[in-house]
């Protein structure tokens, strides 16, 4: 599983790279733009706490492909090579995807809700191919089924795309996710600290504590004799 974070919010990034097993960092346009800030210095901001080596995600807002490419190259430009253009899967949009991979861009295929959005975008070149859960939850639809569905035909095409799960809401929709296998998930920082929360967790970590201090002394916090 790669894990991704969808948020521009510093805070919550240094904290997800601290503590979590990040592999990248997701944006799109509304994102950016509750962050009230340039957009070129945000995704600096967030290049600076997650190193060269973490994915950093950030979408065009061009609706012509020309539009979308000469972003493309200004995102590449001012960010560096580890950035991942996320591009919509309208026909401007494949088309963008189709250029730019021949020129050597890392893209990202968003605003999926279709298997055969993903499908094209993969042949297309996309590295991956975002389909939107929740968002399809909303309208009735299956959005696991449909990861399902982008899932299978990547590998009855044999493509080296990589299905990126977005749009969460809840924990349970990542887990119905992770039990057929998607390759990666991008969640809010919310959502990121509650895959791990429990209150019996909690509980059994004070019970160790309280019981080890009952012998070993109220100040004894470590197993280490020496301290
Ligand atoms: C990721 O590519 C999407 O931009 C994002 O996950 C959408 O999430 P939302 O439906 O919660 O806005």
């Amino acid at each position: 599983m790669i894990y991704m974070l969808d948020t521009a919010n510093l805070a919550a990034i240094k904290k997800a790279y601290d503590l979590y097993p990040l592999s990248g960092v997701t944006t799109n346009p509304t994102i950016i733009s509750k962050e009230n800030k340039g957009f070129i210095e945000i995704l600096q901001d967030i290049r600076n706490i997650i190193g060269e080596d973490i994915m950093l995600h950030a979408q065009v807002l061009g609706t012509t492909a020309e539009e979308m490419i000469e972003e493309a190259k200004y995102l590449k430009e001012k960010i560096g090579k580890n950035i991942y253009v996320k591009v919509p899967v309208t026909q401007q949009g494949i088309k963008a995807i189709k250029i730019l991979k021949k020129q050597d861009f890392k893209i990202t295929a968003t605003a999926i809700f279709t298997a055969q959005q993903a499908l094209m975008a993969g042949v297309s070149g996309a590295d991956f191919v975002a389909p939107y859960v929740n968002r399809i939850d909303n309208i009735s639809g299956n959005g696991v089924e449909v990861v399902k569905n982008i899932i299978d035909q990547i590998k009855v095409y044999n493509l080296d795309t990589k299905v990126l799960a977005a749009s969460f809401k809840n924990v349970q929709q990542v887990h119905e996710v992770s039990k057929i296998g998607v390759h990666s998930i991008t969640v809010n920082p919310e959502i990121m600290d509650k895959m791990l929360e429990h209150p019996l967790t909690d509980w059994s970590v004070n019970e160790f504590i309280k019981d080890w201090k009952k012998v070993y002394g109220q100040s004894s916090n470590t197993i280490i004799s020496e301290v």
